[in-house]
């Protein structure tokens, strides 16, 4: 019970930098709104292969496939047929986690699809295609919240 001094001083420090804390902070989003930034949205939290995936995807797949993953990166007017809604729920749960590794490694020409979605088993190994896949299932459309 020798502790409890210590805890009761740091909890009474908390209390009294607390005004001041909350005050610093809320200047700092005013000013962040201020500034027009938009409201930062509640980060989706990952799991290890899920954020792995995720930078993956941030650097091979936004081209074609968007940030948000539904099929409209800067390089998608290019193609025809456009890259898959990743984000479609009645689609993406139709195709298994190895049917999807598969796309992603072999190319969409594998699967009957478009040879515009190219072949990644070349770039990617087995680990990183997982942890692809394992992302791919965090994706859900924008417009349905
Ligand atoms: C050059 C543009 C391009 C890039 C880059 C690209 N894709 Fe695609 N992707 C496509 C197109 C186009 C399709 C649609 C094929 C179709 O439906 O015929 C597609 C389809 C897919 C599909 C659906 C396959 C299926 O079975 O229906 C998955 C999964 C996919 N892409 C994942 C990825 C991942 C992961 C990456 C990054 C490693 C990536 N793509 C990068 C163009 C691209």
């Amino acid at each position: 019970m020798r502790k409890r001094p210590l805890v009761l001083l740091v909890s009474m420090s908390v209390v009294v930098a607390a005004p001041w804390l909350l005050e610093r902070i809320g200047a700092r989003w005013g000013a962040a709104q201020a500034a027009g930034a938009e409201s930062p949205k509640q980060e989706a939290v990952f799991n290890y292969e899920q954020a792995n995936g995720k930078k993956l995807f941030e650097h091979y797949c936004v081209v074609c496939h968007g940030a948000s993953g539904e099929g409209d990166g800067f390089n998608a007017f290019n193609l025809r047929p456009k890259p898959r809604d990743l984000t479609d729920q009645a689609v993406m749960l139709s195709i298994a986690d190895q049917q999807l590794a598969e796309a992603i490694s072999r190319g969409g020409r594998e699967r009957g699809k478009s040879n515009l979605m190219p072949p990644w088993g070349h770039t990617l190994n087995e680990r990183q295609i997982r942890y692809l896949v394992a992302y791919l299932r965090t994706l859900r459309s924008t417009e349905e919240h």
